[in-house]
């Protein structure tokens, strides 16, 4: 069968086999709670303090919150979103020419997780990732179809590192660093990350992506209006409102690191839907492999230095687990204080 699972023929009637969770594993098909009280931070405030402080709280206690008047003009994010979806229904051939399992690769489409060839249950899902900063580096590499792509999604590159970068200045000036203190080499890689769900017969059944925590510095993501995503909170897994004119704004486990230990990185993962595709736009910053990562501050600290290289082979050693990989780099002091869940 085809990876892809744009590129099956539609609809689909049922499951099939290999996207069926062991029983234990499944979703199940009980309704789940509704998180009503992510924080929603006005970023066009006249009171920049208030902005940091809203930033700060929301970090440390939820580990999630959403941005509105955030600078991105809905156009941008409407126009990127079509031509997200316009690539998801373009040709199939396309797309397989796109198809890799080569992370190192600068732009490719895969399907389920880095583990496709290995793993036991698929996740129902498609995903098309590719390098994005600096532009003129990685711009001839990206889908040409649709034909608008390029320079849609060169201005929303651009856009929501502008809009990163600000949201990391505010954390760092709340934790009483240099604004400054993150950019460089710890926001040198930007991804852009689209997830694909085709309509599932049977979301009781599987996952559209698995549970999990970014491994990143920080993550953007712009939802359609199809829910799906949930996070983990006081064990209980929560549907998160998708809020289409928001950015949600995750802080990836290097944040974590970086604040030794007060911000938060929500454990998340995606649903399926019955009725309707879903697409989402994350977009990521990532330290180079080069550059230690370690908390800034002069507290006993929660973890000891390491590269993002170093992290990242962990990472993929523990088969995409982030939060086990981080354990390694984890000291005693004060690891009881880490445990929000
Ligand atoms: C991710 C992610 C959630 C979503 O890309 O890391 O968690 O709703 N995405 O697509
Ligand atoms: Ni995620």
């Amino acid at each position: 069968m085809e990876a892809l699972m744009s590129n099956w023929l539609n609809p689909v009637e049922t499951v099939p086999e290999k996207y069926i969770f062991p029983a234990d594993k499944r979703p199940g098909s009980h309704a789940f709670p509704v998180m009503h009280d992510i924080p929603l931070i006005d970023l066009q405030n006249p009171n920049p303090q208030h902005i940091t402080q809203q930033i700060i709280d929301a970090s440390q206690r939820f580990g999630i919150f959403q941005v509105i008047n955030h600078g991105i003009p809905a156009s941008l994010m409407e126009e990127t979103m079509a031509v997200m979806k316009g690539f998801f229904a373009g040709p199939a051939e396309y797309k397989a020419s796109l198809y890799s399992t080569d992370i190192a690769k600068i732009c490719r489409i895969y399907s389920s997780t880095l583990n496709y060839d290995s793993e036991d249950v698929h996740y129902w899902r498609d995903n098309l990732t590719h390098h994005c900063h600096p532009l003129q580096d990685h711009i001839h590499l990206w889908p040409q179809h649709p034909p608008t792509y390029r320079q849609v999604v060169g201005a929303y590159a651009v856009e929501t590192r502008k809009l990163m970068v600000r949201i990391l200045e505010a954390m760092c000036e709340g934790l009483g660093l240099k604004p400054d203190y993150l950019e460089g080499e710890m926001t040198k890689t930007q991804l852009i990350s689209v997830n694909h769900h085709i309509p599932c017969p049977d979301p009781t059944l599987t996952l559209g992506m698995p549970q999990h925590t970014d491994p990143n510095l920080i993550t953007v993501l712009q939802q359609c209006s199809v829910p799906g995503l949930q996070v983990l909170r006081h064990r209980q897994w929560m549907d998160v409102p998708p809020n289409p004119a928001a950015f949600l704004v995750v802080p990836g486990l290097q944040l974590k690191v970086m604040s030794n230990g007060k911000f938060w990185s929500p454990i998340h993962r995606v649903m399926t839907h019955r009725g309707e595709a879903r697409t989402t736009i994350g977009t990521f910053l990532i330290p180079s492999n080069e550059i230690v990562i370690e908390p800034a501050d002069d507290r006993p600290a929660v973890y000891r230095g390491f590269t993002y290289g170093e992290f990242f082979s962990c990472f993929t050693r523990s088969n995409c687990d982030a939060d086990t990989a981080l354990a390694f780099f984890q000291t005693n002091s004060e690891s009881t204080s880490l445990s929000h869940v």
